[in-house]
């Protein structure tokens, strides 16, 4: 049977106890959730504590038609709180001081720890008195470029409580890319460790926001402060002075080195760069909160543009807890004695709403994990699924394709019968990818929650509830509450027919919706509410069954999705002409087994350049260097010519065909010199 026919029912253990029982009491929700939300949002929003209640008059208020105005989105506005104090001293005050917020599991299976909530709250409230002695001030914003260890969770939560705006930038940007957000974000503190394992690999995080901050330097901006945890073993480090800020160190070269233990030099430049733990020593131990408004900035987090340059995407207070925690509690069907794992970096949005944001406000225990999932061996993940008892787990197809392809013994050697709600994350989950998580990792007895969302979203908009949505593997079902999603067609009708596939667009704001991009509304309109008046337009495109599941196809837009990472093709490309011998790049998505895509680029030579290992090698390194190794190119082959439209434009679609080697090129009759298709056939690189 084709798999698109295949439907899992709700599990009867999990329906017992399920928040929401069946496909009926969604339907009741949703549409409650939809056709009154101040009504439906408001309820929700007394579970928290509020200094001043927001009033039903204002409780929602916005426009998200261009043609009206400007895009503005407000929820609550005249409601006073402090997320910290509501995903920590509410729930100390409930009972919940002696729980466990996190456990921590080490990169190595030896090392780990855990903290209480009262703890938690202990050492953030200090870690906020460390940040106003810094100068730190309500409305500054303060970057965190740190590994998976708790002190990463108490640095966001303190800038919280104060009311400081956070922007995480994941530990796997290189210093370039960490200098361009520490700028375009006004940012004049940061917050880092010494360096971290990853599997075999020892990074020098510290090396490489030194370099960062050299790049801030030459364009004159000036970070007052470098807090840095000290993960490693003091051994481990030789601290050398950095008085001039000289450039001998620049550590745009992969600040990796293998195992055995080396001594990570660590540059200590006085006056600017701060121990966390000296600082943290002498903190008082209570910090009261700064009461805001809920439409003060909470945090911002950068996520690719299809113009190269990254967004930084900004989300607000109360909405964006009130939506984290609500898609969490439904969405995992959470429940007091369950033990939550999702590995996801907190530097990426599902590490902020469901590592952090959404498991703190429901008072949960989570798992942080510092790892990778081959290391030691590809049985980590089940062996801490056993070890902690994980009931609910949370990962992205990339990892499960990934542990497939070792096999299921590796599985069967752990005790994974505690899991109850497997989730998935970051791209089209396929099938067989699926079917293999339901099986062998849920034993059959485990809900899936294919949550489709965004950076842009705050949390899950299309997802099934455990208990009460029949599953189709592939598809990420139905709404959440208060998301009224459409398709449409480029000219902007609504399509009603099932199986057609169209532009995904939300029809009116959710509490978790992005409110801008930081400092730069405009292109916050311009990308998400020009092409449609009326939508938040999400750039992917989708279809609906008819059955009325929605199935996202993924990105229409240039960008492309490497194992749940987005890029934009355009980032890419200018990291490439930025070699001295390459004149143009072009560099389109190509479907991979286990990343889901990943990159095929074509570089067209300057005169006289020759095309050879060496260079590939360079280019490689170049985008390494330039955004981070996550995003290297897959494939780099030379394109004498490009595909061009008679006005010059790229034809894309046609290169993603050659990418492939597929022939069925469709109408190339708008084709400038058709000739240089077969050239490029001809060019494509051994092995793609
Ligand atoms: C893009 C957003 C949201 C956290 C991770 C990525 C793709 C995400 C799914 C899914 C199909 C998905 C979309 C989306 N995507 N989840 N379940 N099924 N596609 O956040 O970096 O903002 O990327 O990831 O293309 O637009 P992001």
């Amino acid at each position: 049977m084709a798999t698109d026919r295949l439907i899992f029912q709700p599990l009867q253990r999990i329906q017992e106890n399920a928040h929401v029982k069946s496909f009926e009491e969604y339907k009741t929700l949703h549409t409650e959730s939809v056709q009154e939300p101040s009504k439906f949002w408001g309820k929700i929003a007394k579970q928290f504590y509020w200094k001043k209640e927001p009033s039903a008059e204002k409780f929602l208020q916005y426009n998200f038609d261009v043609k009206e105005g400007s895009i503005s989105i407000k929820w609550m506005e005249d409601g006073v709180t402090n997320v910290c104090y509501n995903m920590l001293d509410r729930n100390v005050k409930n009972g919940l001081g002696d729980k466990i917020a996190f456990y921590w599991e080490g990169n190595d299976p030896e090392d780990c720890g855990k903290i209480t909530y009262k703890q938690l709250l202990e050492k953030v409230c200090k870690f906020s008195n460390v940040l106003k002695s810094l100068g730190v001030k309500k409305g500054d914003t303060v970057a965190i470029y740190m590994p998976m260890i708790i002190e990463l969770t108490v640095a966001m939560l303190a800038c919280a409580r104060i009311g400081a705006v956070h922007s995480i930038v994941f530990g796997g940007f290189s210093s370039t890319s960490l200098a361009e957000r520490l700028m375009d974000g006004n940012c004049h503190v940061v917050i880092t460790a010494d360096g971290v394992w990853r599997g075999t690999k020892l990074l020098n995080l510290k090396a490489i926001v030194d370099g960062a901050l050299q790049i801030c330097e030459k364009t004159n901006h000036k970070i007052e402060k470098c807090v840095v945890v000290r993960h490693l073993s003091p051994d481990m480090e030789k601290i050398v002075a950095d008085e001039a800020g000289d450039s001998s160190n620049n550590s745009d070269d992969d600040p990796i080195a293998k195992r055995p233990c080396r001594t990570l030099e660590l540059k200590w430049r006085k006056g600017r760069d701060v121990w966390w733990h000296e600082l943290m020593k002498n903190a008082a131990p209570t910090c009261e909160p700064e009461w805001l408004e809920a439409e003060t900035p909470l945090f911002m987090l950068y996520t690719s543009g299809s113009t190269g340059k990254p967004k930084g995407v900004l989300h607000t207070q109360a909405g964006y807890m009130l939506y984290a925690a609500t898609t969490f509690k439904y969405v995992f069907d959470y429940h007091a004695e369950d033990i939550y794992w999702c590995t996801a970096d907190v530097g990426w949005i599902t590490g902020h709403s469901y590592v952090c944001y959404g498991p703190l406000a429901n008072g949960a225990t989570s798992i942080i994990f510092e790892g990778v999932p081959l290391y030691p061996d590809p049985g980590r993940f089940w062996a801490i699924v056993e070890k902690y008892q994980v009931s609910k787990f949370y990962t992205a197809p990339t990892a499960i394709r990934t542990l497939m392809k070792y096999g299921d013994d590796y599985v069967k050697k752990y005790d994974t019968t505690s899991l109850k709600v497997l989730g998935t994350v970051g791209e089209p989950i396929n099938p067989e990818a699926w079917l293999w998580y339901y099986n062998v990792i849920g034993n059959g007895q485990a809900a899936i929650s294919d949550t489709f969302w965004q950076t842009e979203t705050g949390g899950h908009v299309l997802t099934p509830l455990p208990g009460a949505i029949p599953l189709k593997p592939g598809s990420a079902t139905f709404p959440f509450f208060g998301i009224m999603p459409e398709l449409l067609t480029e000219d902007g009708q609504i399509i009603t027919e099932a199986n057609v596939e169209g532009y995904l667009v939300f029809k009116q704001p959710w509490p978790g919706i992005m409110r801008t991009v930081f400092g730069n509304h405009e292109r916050f309109e311009t990308t998400y509410f020009k092409k449609f008046p009326g939508y938040y337009c999400t750039g992917d495109g989708a279809k609906r069954d008819e059955d009325g599941y929605i199935w996202v196809t993924g990105r229409i837009d240039d960008m492309l999705n490497v194992s749940g990472h987005l890029l934009s093709t355009a980032e890419i490309e200018s990291s490439l002409i930025e070699h001295p011998n390459i004149a143009e790049a072009a560099v389109v998505a190509r479907p991979h087994d286990v990343k889901g895509e990943c990159s095929y680029c074509f570089v067209t030579l300057c005169e006289g350049a020759e095309f050879n290992e060496e260079l590939t090698k360079e280019l490689i390194k170049l985008v390494r260097q330039k955004i981070g190794p996550f995003a290297q190119p897959e494939f780099i082959q030379e394109a004498p010519g490009l595909p061009k439209t008679r006005s010059g434009k790229i034809m894309r679609r046609v290169l993603r065909k050659i990418a492939v080697n597929d022939r069925n090129l469709g109408d190339v009759s708008t084709m400038a010199d058709e000739s240089v298709v077969e050239t490029l056939f001809s060019l494509r690189p051994k092995g793609a």
